[in-house]
């Protein structure tokens, strides 16, 4: 498709979708209110996703025995580990089938979140096979009710009406639908206590990849305008204080909003070449997202440096990077620097060392297609471009 016509085709979608945010409650414990929440929603029986570690952590104590408390009826599947399949949404759908519950609960990182979708989408349509619900808009009843309880703060799942699940051939689909948006997101800060840091690293990057592209996006409205610099100015100022301070529930809570929020302005205003490049570094090399995205986010940035200068330079400014009067121009170049700055202080990685120069036209072609598809960015990478692009991976910022 003619990149200027998906163009015209994401702004004029974006413009009528106005994709409202999952409601959200937030705050250290927190996950203990979602029982009065299924009180007063008259929900009786949950299915509970969640992983092992959270559970031998005992981080979930105080949640089962809200639970207990209310007299709520709830079955756990605790086996979620790597990426999200249809064999593991099968297996949970098998696991619940006799207990028929009122309500989904997805306690984890994005694989939770994002199966929990399906399994949400599938509870009320029983007899479509799993397959079915990829693409754009397929998920065709209303969801059984889901509430999205994040363990990292960077996916945006919570609130996101994308789910990620791979295939039987290793592939990433999409399942894109606004029924998928959770009806309640719940950030606990307690829940982030035992992240490693180098996942709270790559993931805080993620949700700043979010916040950035969707702003810089062409598809920007008004009415959004706010969520994207709020979520930039706290994840400046909280990331890096949370990565160095792993129990410091402040810094924790506040990065599970701001990837919220970034997480609200990508749902209606996209992102762009960072991810388009990202997954393929993730498609090619097993790289992790959030990392993919610390080595692609920068030089997105400075390809888009003069097709993006004003929104650039106005998120200098609401950091507070920038005195008054300074110009247009050097105002984005100082934003950039200061991206790669956080990133490169997280210990984050911004040169991709297994990029292959045989792999380049099958990055370039997927690459390519996703954007021109789903991304309407301020400037699209000629063929030659792109090469220099990926050549630059393999040099220092
Ligand atoms: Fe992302």
């Amino acid at each position: 498709m003619n990149p200027k016509i998906s163009t015209w085709f994401l702004k004029s979608v974006s413009h009528f979708l106005n994709l409202k945010p999952a409601p959200m409650i937030e705050g250290s414990g927190s996950v203990k209110r979602i029982a009065n929440y299924c009180i007063i929603n008259k929900y009786r029986k949950a299915l509970i996703v969640t992983t092992q570690s959270l559970i031998e952590l005992g981080l979930l104590e105080g949640f089962f025995e809200s639970f207990k408390k209310n007299g709520l009826e709830y079955i756990v599947y605790d086996n979620v580990n790597g990426e999200p399949n249809f064999v593991l949404a099968k297996n949970i759908l098998d696991f619940s089938k006799n207990f028929n519950p009122d309500v989904v609960v997805a306690i984890g990182g994005g694989s939770v979140l994002d199966v929990a979708k399906l399994i949400a989408a599938a509870l009320t349509d029983p007899n479509r096979p799993l397959e079915k619900f990829v693409g754009i808009l397929k998920v065709r009843k209303k969801l059984k009710p889901l509430i999205a309880v994040p363990t990292t703060a960077g996916t945006g799942s919570e609130t996101s009406f994308i789910a990620v699940i791979t295939d039987a051939q290793g592939i990433k689909r999409t399942v894109v639908s606004p029924k998928i948006i959770p009806s309640l997101a719940v950030l606990d800060g307690e829940l982030l206590v035992s992240l490693p840091k180098t996942l709270t690293a790559s993931t805080g990057i993620d949700a700043l990849s979010h916040a950035v592209e969707s702003y810089i996006s062409t598809c920007t409205k008004k009415a959004h305008d706010f969520y994207a610099p709020t979520a930039i100015n706290m994840i400046f100022n909280n990331l890096k204080n949370s990565y160095e301070n792993p129990d410091n529930l402040v810094y924790r809570n506040k990065m599970l909003k701001a990837s919220y929020l970034a997480g609200v302005s990508m749902n209606n205003e996209m992102v762009g070449y960072a991810h388009a490049f990202a997954h393929q570094l993730g498609a090619h090399y097993h790289i992790p997202h959030g990392n993919a995205i610390a080595m692609t986010l920068v030089r997105v940035l400075q390809f888009q440096l003069n097709t993006a200068t004003k929104k650039l330079a106005e998120l200098a400014s609401f950091c507070g990077f920038v005195d008054e009067g300074e110009s247009e121009q050097k105002a984005a170049e100082i934003f950039i620097k200061k991206v790669a700055e956080l990133i490169s202080s997280l210990n984050l990685h911004q040169t991709c060392e297994k990029l292959k120069k045989e792999d380049y036209e099958s990055i370039i072609e997927n690459a390519f297609y996703e954007t021109a598809r789903r991304y309407p960015v301020s400037r699209f990478m000629t063929h030659d471009e792109a090469v220099a692009f990926l050549d630059s991976l393999k040099e220092e910022i």
